[in-house]
């Protein structure tokens, strides 16, 4: 009986433990106030318990250093903080406990180990980011609180368009830095398109001999115009290893995209037989959709998607590969395969029944054998919500874009699927009314407060809601030429999407998250990215 009151006093005592004011973004899952003297950080030491990993050591070790410089000292105080493997405690997982004398880190894994890091960092003076030594007055006092986390989401994804406009390596690995602070897990990194092939492919040279490469970029949105400058680029092999190595230290999964069988003009442009046409085809220099596709028809094709998956296959060994399946055909009155003799005897072959819905069919077809390619070798695929046309093979993962429709519909009929909703998700979209003082962007409106109130089980039903691997925000930069604008439209709204993917939906809290943005600024400020004041009433990239 004394046990049970006992065990009833300190359940009362932890369900009325305040909840903690901390500017951590994402919010955890459970901060308590406790009572007592707060953690003096500077200068603390740092160590290690138990069969901690090899990476978990290498991200604890940079930490001690970061904040041996920010501290500015070499002196070690008496405080210290313990970084502790423990067995119990789930992957990604991690709790922090904090009072005067020791903060006391639990993880089982160099994911725990390094997103309890990133809510650490957040709790520190800036300077903890920089290498730099904290000014005098810095307040180094982390409050005595107990936290324990682990995400909401298993997939908490961040989509990167490479292949309208190229972006370095370096500027890549910042992105995914972005990512690595914000505890998101996979980068989903669109590399093909019709203005440009962004993947060495040995097999293939003229991919990025010719396919990586256009004449010109159409000026501002006027489609017929051409600035006549060559642009481009591509990825070799060794640089993607490396983005795949440097993601997977940072616990993210970098899902390449191959989008098949439409997007596919600067492929076509390199191979003109792969179309149904045979051309001739040039990478594009404006944006939209085209009638040029892959030809569905022709053995060759295949043949051409599974040499090509082999050698991606290879670069990036994540479960997931995406396979695209967006924006196949130019409107549902237009069908390129019905004018084109070896498509229609590819439709009279399977017996799929001629009419206007036999391009989806036709294009699940496709779909379906380049699933059964991957599933082969171990793979599952990904796919844009135009999947769901016509008759999805089951084992197939929905990224539902064209709102939540295609998610729900998917989860509904038992398919896994990614929430990733224009209305919300699309970073490639206005973060102000005032056009005129903004970048150049897409179209659309999409502020910060927009993208922290959505949440990714609206309109699924309970039964459903098992089928929701996360959720995800994309990045497509038709209009987004540098680095400073890339940046400016991933930030601050990533940190919103955080709360999304991360933060229990009962702690999301708009005021709390808004007050946080101040000190995220200042880091912000202090690492150099470019970011998007509106929410402080400042409007356009300076
Ligand atoms: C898409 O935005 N076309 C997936
Ligand atoms: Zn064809």
């Amino acid at each position: 009986m004394k046990r049970i009151l006992t065990a009833l006093a300190a359940l009362i005592l932890l369900t009325s433990a305040a909840t903690a004011t901390i500017p951590v973004v994402p919010y955890p899952t459970s901060a308590q106030e406790l009572k007592g003297s707060g953690f003096n950080a500077k200068g603390a030491a740092v160590r290690c318990e138990g069969a901690l990993d090899a990476l978990s050591r290498q991200w604890i070790e940079s930490f001690e250093k970061d904040l041996r410089l920010a501290s500015g000292t070499d002196k070690k105080s008496p405080s210290t903080i313990f970084f502790c493997f423990n067995a119990a405690i789930a992957d990604e997982a991690y709790t922090i406990a904090v009072s005067k004398k020791a903060v006391q880190v639990n993880a089982s894994t160099a994911s725990g180990f390094f997103y309890a890091i990133q809510t650490l960092k957040q709790l520190l003076p800036v300077e903890i980011y920089t290498g730099k030594a904290a000014p005098k007055g810095a307040d180094w006092t982390i409050a005595p609180m107990k936290i324990q986390d682990r995400p909401r989401f298993a997939y908490r994804g961040m989509h990167l368009d490479c292949a309208r406009h190229f972006f370095s390596i370096d500027e890549v690995k910042k992105y995914i830095d972005v990512m690595a602070m914000f505890k998101m897990n996979r980068f989903h990194w669109h590399l093909t398109e019709d203005q440009g092939w962004r993947i060495e492919i040995k097999k293939y040279p003229r991919l990025t001999e010719v396919g990586a490469w256009r004449d010109g970029t159409c000026i501002g949105r006027d489609f017929s115009t051409s600035d006549g400058i060559r642009y481009g680029g591509y990825y070799t092999q060794e640089q993607m290893k490396e983005i795949v190595a440097y993601a997977a230290e940072r616990g993210i999964t970098v899902i390449p995209e191959l989008d098949l069988p439409g997007h596919m003009l600067a492929a076509l442009a390199s191979y003109p037989e792969l179309g149904c046409t045979g051309g001739p085809y040039a990478v594009w220099q404006r944006w939209g959709i085209t009638n040029d596709i892959l030809c569905a028809g022709n053995e060759k094709v295949y043949e051409f998607l599974e040499n090509v998956l082999t050698e991606i296959l290879d670069i990036f060994p994540s479960e997931y590969i995406h396979i695209g399946g967006d924006e196949c055909f130019l409107s549902e009155l237009d069908d390129p395969w019905d004018k084109c003799p070896k498509c229609i005897a590819k439709m009279e072959e399977l017996g799929i029944p001629r009419g206007p819905q036999e391009k989806h069919y036709l294009q699940n077809y496709v779909t379906a054998r380049v699933q059964s390619f991957l599933l082969s070798k171990g793979r599952k695929i990904i796919g844009w919500d135009e999947i769901l046309e016509g008759d999805l093979a089951p084992g197939a993962t929905v990224m539902s874009w064209r709102g939540t429709v295609g998610g729900i519909k998917a989860a509904a009929m038992g398919f896994d699927a990614i929430m990733t909703p224009y209305d919300y998700l699309y970073f490639d979209y206005y973060q102000s009314r005032e056009r005129d003082k903004e970048p150049l962007c897409i179209g659309g409106y999409l502020p910060i407060e927009t993208v922290y109130g959505y949440d990714p089980l609206d309109g699924i039903t309970a039964g459903a809601e098992k089928h929701i691997l996360g959720v995800q925000a994309n990045l497509w930069t038709e209009y987004v030429t540098t680095n400073e604008h890339l940046e400016y439209m991933l930030l601050p709204r990533a940190c919103a999407l955080s709360e999304l993917q991360w933060t229990p939906r009962e702690n999301k809290d708009w005021d709390r998250f808004n007050a946080s943005l101040d000190h995220l600024f200042d880091i912000f400020d202090s690492l150099g990215y470019t970011y998007c004041r509106t929410v402080r009433g400042e409007t356009g990239l300076k």
